[in-house]
């Protein structure tokens, strides 16, 4: 498959642009005349309920889709409408944790930009370092720190979006809403408070297991990039209670009421809402 890099990159090696064809193939076949602009990728928890379906699978029963295997990460994809927005949701994403390649890590990113889609919202729970990060908190990425080396396709100096966050921000008037720096850790262990504090001193804002090298993908790729993280929990040694991913997926349902506002906001703001449904 011939991936247009807009900048002068190396490429990363990928095992699967067989697989991102043939999904690809089996997701136009299904979208007929719906045309998303956006696609969304929910993380640990996270739900969007579209206003109106046009299509729902199973991520195993698209022919190449790289499955997720974490509880919590549905693994479906729903081609449909939300706030007048034709959208794609791809819910459940992989991690480099479950021991799988980067190109299977990205692999959704990449079946977005084949399916014409320019602009992708990454949705991941985080632990909140700004102590002004409450539970239910959104944050809002304007740049990140790797803690752990990170192979990736291209770094530049803009991965997300400013402009559209921006946008975002002055029309959102939720006091839950700001931005911020994340911090993207391998995991699959949390944090421990000692690196909390490491992290908080480097300028991180919240942290978290996913997005990054999504992210760096779609940018490379020449999308248009917002990456929300949904804060639920305070980071390790900020909180009173234990980490625990069931804990992550309880608040991650809590957050669903502020989600749907800043989502609508978001899809109304983005480059292409001139040319929504
Ligand atoms: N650390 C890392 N990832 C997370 C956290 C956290 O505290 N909360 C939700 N995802």
């Amino acid at each position: 498959m011939d991936i247009p890099y807009p900048m002068n990159s190396f490429k990363i090696f990928w095992n699967n642009a067989d697989q991102t064809m043939s999904a690809s193939k089996f997701l136009l076949d299904h979208l007929g005349d719906l045309k998303p602009k956006t696609a969304i990728v929910l993380g640990s928890g996270l739900i969007i309920d579209v206003d109106a379906i046009h299509c729902q699978f199973s991520a195993s029963d698209i022919p190449g889709f790289i499955v997720p295997t974490v509880e919590g990460h549905k693994g479906q994809v729903t081609a449909g409408v939300f706030a007048d927005h034709e959208i794609l949701i791809m819910q459940g994403r992989v991690h480099y944790y479950e021991g799988v390649s980067s190109g299977d890590i990205t692999f959704q990113v990449r079946l977005a930009h084949q399916l014409n889609i320019r602009n992708i919202i990454f949705l991941s729970a985080a632990g909140g370092i700004r102590r002004s990060l409450d539970r239910g908190s959104i944050m809002l990425v304007k740049d990140h720190i790797c803690a752990h080396p990170l192979h990736a396709t291209l770094r530049h100096a803009s991965v997300y979006d400013g402009p559209w966050r921006e946008r975002i921000l002055s029309v959102c008037t939720n006091p839950l809403v700001s931005c911020g720096m994340y911090v993207w850790t391998l995991g699959p262990s949390y944090e421990t408070p000692a690196e909390i504090i490491a992290f908080e001193r480097r300028g991180g804002d919240a942290v978290g297991m996913s997005l990054v090298p999504e992210a760096l993908e779609a940018s490379a790729l020449g999308m248009s990039v917002l990456a929300v993280a949904v804060i639920t929990n305070p980071a390790a040694g900020l909180g009173d209670h234990c980490l625990s991913h069931e804990g992550v997926l309880h608040a991650a349902g809590h957050a669903q009421d502020h989600l749907a506002g800043l989502l609508t906001i978001a899809l109304d703001q983005s480059s292409s809402s001139d040319s929504s449904t």
